[in-house]
Parts: structure tokens; C-alpha cells; sequence
């Protein structure tokens, strides 16, 4: 790059955009040759899509960086809300016109649209070069999950999912106290939360009229065609197949991720399921979802199992400590690691296991970080490719056993990771790999 690039930041941001080559978000030079002035604090545009409910506050965060120049949101009350905050941004409802009128003209996009969205969006924008911030969990499903980590990592985009307790220092540092071995080894591993917050485990709602300020075929985007009723949008479709990833999709990609840190915890060999039963439309109103994990050079074998609906792990392996709605709990022959919170940023030893001094890398904070790494930092930890995209491959298997645990108790189901298949029955095809509807691809 010539010196006069090096004076007009600006405008090579503008004029990589221009060209759709995605230089400044793939390539980090630049930032690193002598005589690179620090970048000013709102060089990058975004476009952000989903708008309201996480997306308030992640256009917010985008906005703190950079310029909003495009946001795109199926509900017209919602976009004129969040036009009020970003008065300039060109308005969308549809993400795909959004990239085919806008991609020349910004840098990263932040995805916060509910779960069965989240892989169009975010697979066409890196393939157009653009950075990206994607909610968790990053896909609805396993196949969306492995095919975002080779997207990622073929175009090379700087890519961050927002399992924002990745960037906490006390889950990092969780995770060292783990790898330094303070708890002995670890062949067992409890996670669970409260949620189900919303209904689960329901029959399929009654028709309404669809409301006139929502495009409810752009929410359904690659889903099924069904139609519109009342606790599907906002928040609810989180209880229901076509949509969500049931209570383990929620919050496993925040409460699992001290582990899955600390551990490793990546491609399950098989996993199990009980539960409430369900009719395969709505999630379950409970389950009790069990992994196993062969050994690594690292560790012993593993097995993890996760709570939900008021399910917990047995009293007595806490050991007088108190239970909280949320937690995570490793168990080592020497003690156990207690993260008594939904994102493994706070710790209690139990047992006899002193806290060995570990050293961390600490994050400016994980949007910030993102940011940072598209400016030529430090890479971001949750990314697609190493970290995000593996987490919630695992995350999603376990939503497979739900699926085959329809009336109680499941099959055990071993998984061929590598190949992203069950190795018994190919029963399960339909589900990790949905079959999107026409107009939308990965
Ligand atoms: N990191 C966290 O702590 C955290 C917290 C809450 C939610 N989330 C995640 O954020 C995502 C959104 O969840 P939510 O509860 O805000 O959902 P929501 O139902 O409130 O939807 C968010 C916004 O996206 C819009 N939207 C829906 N489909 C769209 C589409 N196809 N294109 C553009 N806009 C669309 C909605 O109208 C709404 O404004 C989910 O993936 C969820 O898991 C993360």
C-alpha cells in the first residue's frame, strides 16, 4: 500500500468497499507497517440487520464504532424505531436487496435476527467480504454451523459470535485454572439453566391474520411456509423446531462455554436424551441431554450432561454450595470448578483445590474486539472458523437426541463429527440439514 493509502484511511475503506473486495476486514497489514497512524474511531460502516430485541443493542455497539449506513429489519414499527437512532442508514426488510443494493458500501454487518436466519445472512455477507458479528447460537442447525466455519475460513472475514462471556476475564481465567490442571483430571462436566422462559412443548398455534407491519415472509425466510399466529415473533420462537434451537440453543453457547474453553470440548462421539416428550414442532417442556467426548492428548474421555425446565444436576456434587438457576460445574479428581452464573464469569473452587496463578489474555471487551481485529488487532476468540462454529456444533447435537427422545428416553446416537452424520440411521439427515426454502442458500 502506497503512503498516500496510509493518509486516507477514510477513503480506502470506502474505496476496498467499493470494490467488494473486503481487503481491510481479511487482510490485517496494514495497521502493522511503520508509519500507520491509528485508525480514527469510526472509519468502519456496518449494516445491521434485526434491529430491535439484541439487535437494539448490537446496532447500538456497531454505532459506537462506526457508521450505520444500511439496517434492515422485517417489522416496519421496528425499522422506523431504530431509524430514529440511525437517521442516515438506508432501510431494508429484506437482508438479500439490502446486500444486492448496499454491499459496495460497508465494511462489517451485525446479524441479531432470530436463530433459523442467522446462516443466509451471515454466509452471503462473507462471501461479499464484509466482517461479521452474529448472534448465538450461531446457526439453527448443524450442517448451517459447519458450513459458516468454511466460509469463514475460506474468505477469511474477521467473524465474532455474540457469546459475549467469551471476553470476560474470569471465564478465561476459569479455563487456565482448568488447563493448569488445579482440579486433577476432569471426567465429568454438569451444565444447566432456567430457561425455558417462553412456552415449549405446546401444540401448533391457532392462524391469525398476519399484522400489517410485519413481513412475515421475510421472517420465515428459508423456514418452512406456515402461517402466521401469535407466540412465534418477538422472542418466542425460540420454543419452536422450525425456528429457535429450544432452551439448549439459547443459553448453551453462553453457560457450556467455560467448559468448552477449559476442556476442549469439541466433536461429541455420542450423545443421549430424555425428556418431557414433544410433537416434534414445539421443543420439549424439559430435557436432560447427555455427551460424551473421547480423550484428547490433553484430558481423559469426557461426559457433560445438561438440565433444562427445572432439571439440575444432583445436590450432593455441590457439596454444601448454593445452587444457582444457571451454572456450569467441572469435576475433577482433585475438585471441581463451580461457575454459578449464565456466562462462566464467576467461579468457586470446591474441595480442596487452591487456584493456581494462571496468566490470561485480557479482551477490551467482546464487541470491542471484534472491532479491533477488523482494524488490524489481535483475532477474536469466538470466531467462526476455530471456535463459534465447533461450540455450536456441538451445542446442536445435542438438540439432535432431543429430536429422537420424542416420547421419554432416546436412543444413544454416535456421531461421526468429521462427517457430520449419525452413524447408525440416516434418519436424522432432515435435521441437520434442513432443507431451506426456494430464494435462500448458503
Ligand atoms: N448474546 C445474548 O446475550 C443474546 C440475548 C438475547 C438474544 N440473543 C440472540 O439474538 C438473536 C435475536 O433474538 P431476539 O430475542 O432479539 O429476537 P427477536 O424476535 O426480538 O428479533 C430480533 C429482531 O430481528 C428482527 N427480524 C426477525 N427476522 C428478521 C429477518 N429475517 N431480517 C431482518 N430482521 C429480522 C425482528 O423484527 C426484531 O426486530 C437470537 O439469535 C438470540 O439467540 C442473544
Amino acid at each position: 500500500m502506497n503512503s498516500s493509502s496510509h493518509n486516507s484511511r477514510r477513503g480506502f475503506l470506502k474505496s476496498t468497499a467499493a470494490l467488494g473486495v473486503g481487503y481491510w476486514v481479511a487482510g490485517r497489514a496494514s495497521a502493522d507497517e511503520p508509519g500507520a497512524a491509528a485508525p480514527p474511531a469510526k472509519d468502519l460502516n456496518f449494516a445491521c440487520i434485526g434491529v430491535e430485541g439484541k439487535g437494539t443493542s448490537d446496532s447500538n455497539e456497531a454505532g459506537e464504532h462506526g457508521h450505520i449506513v444500511a439496517i434492515c429489519d422485517v417489522d416496519e414499527t421496528k425499522l422506523a424505531k431504530a431509524a430514529e437512532r440511525f437517521p442516515d442508514a438506508k432501510r431494508f426488510y429484506d437482508f438479500r436487496e439490502l446486500f444486492d443494493e448496499m454491499s459496495g458500501q460497508f465494511d462489517a454487518v451485525t446479524i441479531s435476527t432470530p436463530d433459523h436466519t442467522h446462516a443466509p445472512a451471515a454466509v452471503r455477507a462473507m462471501k461479499e467480504g464484509k466482517a461479521v458479528y452474529c448472534q448465538k447460537p450461531l446457526t439453527h442447525s448443524l450442517y448451517e454451523a459447519r458450513r459458516m466455519s468454511e466460509v469463514a475460513r475460506e474468505t477469511k472475514v474477521v467473524t465474532q459470535m455474540g457469546n459475549q462471556g467469551t471476553a470476560q476475564s474470569g471465564l478465561r481465567r476459569s479455563a487456565a485454572i482448568v488447563q493448569a490442571g488445579a482440579l486433577g483430571p476432569v471426567h465429568e462436566v454438569h451444565v444447566w439453566t432456567n430457561r425455558p422462559i417462553w412456552p415449549q412443548g405446546d401444540a401448533r398455534r391457532e392462524s391469525k391474520p398476519v399484522p400489517k407491519n410485519l413481513h412475515w415472509n421475510l421472517w420465515l425466510g428459508p423456514a418452512p411456509r406456515r402461517d402466521f399466529a401469535e407466540g412465534y415473533a418477538p422472542f418466542a420462537w425460540r420454543g419452536w423446531w422450525d425456528f429457535g434451537t429450544g432452551a439448549l440453543g439459547d443459553m448453551a453457547c453462553h453457560t457450556m462455554n467455560m467448559p468448552y474453553m477449559a476442556l476442549d470440548l469439541r466433536d461429541p462421539i455420542a450423545v443421549t436424551a430424555e425428556t418431557a416428550g414433544h410433537n416434534k414442532d414445539s421443543y420439549p417442556k424439559w430435557s436432560i441431554i447427555h455427551y460424551e467426548f473421547a480423550a484428547t492428548d490433553k484430558r481423559p474421555a469426557v461426559k457433560m450432561t445438561w438440565y433444562d425446565g427445572g432439571k439440575r444436576p444432583p445436590l450432593a456434587l455441590l457439596e454444601g454450595a448454593q445452587i444457582k438457576d444457571s451454572g456450569a460445574l467441572i469435576v475433577g479428581e482433585k475438585g471441581k470448578l463451580y461457575a454459578p452464573d449464565d456466562y462462566g464469569g464467576a467461579m468457586q473452587l470446591l474441595g480442596n483445590v487452591t487456584a493456581p496463578e494462571v496468566k490470561i489474555k485480557e479482551s477490551p471487551g467482546h464487541f470491542k474486539e471484534f472491532v479491533a481485529a477488523i482494524k488490524g488487532g489481535d483475532p477474536t476468540v469466538s470466531n467462526f472458523a476455530d471456535y463459534a462454529g465447533p461450540l455450536t456444533e456441538m451445542v446442536l447435537l445435542g438438540n439432535l437426541a432431543v429430536w429422537a427422545a420424542d416420547a421419554g428416553n432416546g436412543p444413544r446416537i454416535e456421531w461421526d463429527a468429521k462427517n457430520l452424520a449419525a452413524k447408525v440411521t440416516p434418519a436424522y439427515e432432515r435435521l441437520v440439514k434442513p432443507e431451506y426454502r426456494s430464494g435462500y442458500s448458503i
